[in-house]
């Protein structure tokens, strides 16, 4: 029997944690630090544990027996933490920091993209001002700019027109507004199209999807609004059809790994692809993530039936040939419910109500959460995911807008239209 241990403390660890805590082969279920829904959440054990401090974990898990360690946020991956658990014996599911350049460093995965063939927007890198607006000028508009480090998904720059984008690199390069990350920033072609975010679990050499999923990155209903974490996602995505399913899983997923593999960093661990898919049907890489995303982890844990640490332990074993993964065939919707004047400054603390008495068909995965005098209070901008399963989607919307209704804490905020695009 497993003993687990979840790195994080965001939604997608709850929903992480609570998938592994159901597996016929876990005995034990930690999370470092976790947050208030996993403290409740029976099966789960919170720790307090400087996630930062490698040599802490791997006391920790010394102590405790842990035979698998699995990481939800990028920071501790493009650290090492895989690296520095791996050498002290432990399994830990994840890129090793060298593969975690896919998400840490976008020129890396730019320069990667191209060097192996893989579709994606047209580009260069710049760590000068004067370089990147001579650039500019003979670019037509909009035009994307990123920051080349991790960003916290504030990032990347749409700028509409010259003035926009030039002020956006002097943002980036000259007045160090995105600090360290920003110091070398890509310039890309701007793509439309619909996004679809295509999750892997893969074991240096093959892999597994991870069920499609959309998620809506933009705060308010229609796409609108400011880009943020995400506010909500279902899955499956009918975007993703079995041709571009094939397509993706050959021409991105396949060839990224043998890319990694061939530039001898093979790549273990969940990669995300986020793509755009255009009117043709062609999908272009936008960006790489090397975990699950967070809130399509939400909807997906929902659907899965396997056992996640046999999944994670086959990979890191390198034999993910050798097994399978089984999912719920309905749908899975969940709607982010976040704190007035999120993506910006929001308060904290306030007590949430209503959420004890939820129907069977829905989960309630928390974030930003925390426990003060035997209430549920809220402590980030992203608070709960609300999700629900239905054989028809827009009835899985309506049961997690139900369960939305009773959740209140005064200042909730959240998008109306999850599911939107599939529905319509
Ligand atoms: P990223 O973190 O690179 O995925 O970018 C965040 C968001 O910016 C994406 O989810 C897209 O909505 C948008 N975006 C990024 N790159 C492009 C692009 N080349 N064209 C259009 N939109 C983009
Ligand atoms: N939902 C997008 C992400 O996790 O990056």
């Amino acid at each position: 029997m497993n003993r687990v241990l979840v790195i994080g403390s965001g939604g997608r660890e709850h929903a992480l944690a609570w998938r592994l805590s159901q597996s016929t082969t876990v005995e034990q279920t930690f999370v470092a630090p976790g947050n208030a829904g996993t403290a409740l959440e029976s099966g789960l054990t919170n720790v307090v544990l400087d996630v930062a401090d490698f040599t802490a974990v791997v006391q920790f898990c010394q102590v405790q027996n842990v035979s698998l360690v699995v990481v939800g946020p990028e920071q501790p991956l493009v650290d090492g933490m895989v690296d520095a658990l791996s050498a002290a014996g432990i399994k830990c599911f994840g890129p090793s920091a060298a593969a975690a350049q896919l998400e840490g460093s976008k020129a890396f995965a730019k320069d990667f993209l191209k060097r192996h063939q893989i579709p994606t927007a047209s580009y260069e890198v710049f760590t000068e001002v004067a370089a990147a607006n001579e650039y500019l000028q003979n670019q037509s508009f909009p035009i994307v700019i990123k920051a080349d480090g991790l960003a916290a998904g504030k990032g990347v720059i749409i700028a509409e027109d010259l003035a926009e984008a030039e002020a956006t690199v002097a943002d980036m390069l000259a007045d160090n507004k995105f600090g360290n990350a920003g110091s070398r920033i890509v310039i890309e072609e701007f793509l439309s199209g619909e996004e679809a975010s295509y999750i892997v679990i893969a074991d240096g050499k093959t892999f597994i999807p991870m069920a499609t999923s959309q998620d809506h990155k933009a705060r308010d209903n229609g796409d609108v609004g400011p880009n943020t974490g995400g506010m909500g996602a279902y899955s499956p995505a009918p975007v993703v059809t079995p041709e571009i399913d094939q397509q993706v899983a050959e021409k991105v997923i396949q060839a990224t790994l043998d890319g990694m593999a061939k530039d001898g960093h093979p790549f273990v661990g969940f990669l995300y692809a986020g793509l755009m898919i255009d009117a043709q049907g062609q999908a272009k890489v936008l960006e790489f993530n090397v975990r699950f995303g967070d809130p399509e982890t939400q909807p997906i844990m929902t659907r899965l039936q396997s056992n996640l640490d046999e999944l994670c332990l086959a990979a890191i074993d390198g034999r993910l040939d050798e097994v399978s993964c089984d999912w719920d065939e309905r749908y899975a919707l969940g709607v982010v419910m976040a704190e007035k004047g999120y993506p910006f400054s929001y308060d904290k603390g306030h007590a949430i109500h209503g959420l004890d008495q939820m129907a069977d068909d829905i989960k309630v995965f928390h974030a930003g959460t925390a426990s003060k005098d035997g209430d549920v209070v809220t402590s980030g901008g992203r608070v709960l995911c609300v999700c629900a399963l239905d054989e028809d989607l827009q009835q899985a919307q309506s049961k997690a807008y139900e369960a939305v209704k009773q959740i209140s804490w005064g200042s909730e905020y959240y998008r109306t239209d999850i599911g939107f695009k599939a529905i319509r």
